[in-house]
């Protein structure tokens, strides 16, 4: 007769053991360039603890950026000015464990802070190593123009780097508030101008943050090299990212017009991004009707 006894649970949500063998491909940047030519949509969603990025990773969610946005998701700082280097590496740590520990197939992003990489291209090569060191597979760092000759020299040195343009959140101050930006002829040749230098420099993957959606799909077009992923940005990107706290619905302050709350009609935080990987593959997210400018 078998025992009807219950099983007790693993205290505090413990992560399983870690799996011998992940269940799917890990993602690599050669299978993103698969994914991207055969026309399918990468996802993206941010984590900032070994939880919901295991979770993320069970949910189908390819890429899993370690945002500074944890400065004002779990730190409640204003913005993500004041988001600290150690600070990176440790949620960056946090989540490369829940990754391997669960499905091990995602690909972790992290995000360079504010001051880590602006000195010089030394100080960005310590910054980006300490990241990678602590479980991430790829830096992002905000910024073009300047920034381009940083990104090669990463790249050259075998550290894979995501750039994001368009509303850079660390530059919020000189740019006047969370506004949309490429508005206008000058101002999208200059975001097409940035965009081209940093494919040239090498980055794999550009964050295009709150712009038009007619210049972001256009962009994207042109960047064969380099995997556009929108935020605010419409569906003509060849990814998607959202900031984990806003798509479940768990925004404190007002809810950017580009998000849509996944968690209103799912059972689950895992069903809620399962939804949202679906969505953004059926091209049903972002709804450039809805969300896009
Ligand atoms: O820090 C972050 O979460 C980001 C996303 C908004 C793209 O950079």
């Amino acid at each position: 007769m078998t025992s009807t006894t219950a099983q007790p649970g693993t205290p505090y949500g413990t992560l399983p053991p870690a799996s011998p063998l992940p269940q799917r491909r890990p993602i690599s940047l050669p299978r993103l360039a698969q994914m991207r030519a055969a026309g399918e949509k990468i996802t993206m969603l941010t984590a900032y603890d070994a939880t919901f990025a295991a979770v993320a990773d069970a949910a189908g969610v390819e890429t899993i950026l370690v945002g500074d946005s944890l400065g004002m998701v779990c730190q409640g700082l204003p913005s993500t000015v004041g988001v600290s280097l150690d600070t990176m590496a440790y949620h960056t740590e946090s989540v490369a464990r829940g990754v391997r520990r669960v499905q091990g197939t995602a690909w972790i992003v992290a995000d360079l802070p504010f001051g880590s990489y602006h000195e010089s291209r030394e100080q960005a090569l310590r910054s980006a190593s300490r990241l990678m060191q602590a479980g991430a597979h790829m830096v992002k760092l905000e910024g073009g123009g300047w920034t381009a000759p940083t990104v090669q020299f990463l790249v050259e040195r075998g550290i894979p780097v995501c750039a994001h343009l368009g509303l850079t959140p660390q530059t919020v101050h000189a740019l006047g508030g969370y506004r949309v930006q490429g508005k206008g002829d000058a101002a999208a040749a200059e975001l097409r101008r940035h965009a081209l230098e940093l494919q040239d420099a090498g980055a794999a993957m550009l964050v295009l943050e709150m712009v038009p959606a007619a210049l972001s799909a256009q962009l994207t077009q042109e960047l064969a090299h380099c995997h556009t992923i929108g935020i605010g940005a419409g569906q003509g990107t060849a990814g998607q990212v959202l900031v984990l706290h806003d798509m479940l619905g768990m925004n404190l302050g007002k809810m950017p017009r580009f998000v849509h709350n996944f968690m209103q009609d799912a059972g689950s935080v895992k069903g809620a991004m399962a939804a949202y990987v679906q969505a953004v593959k059926n091209g049903s997210f972002p709804d450039d009707a809805v969300h896009a400018w």
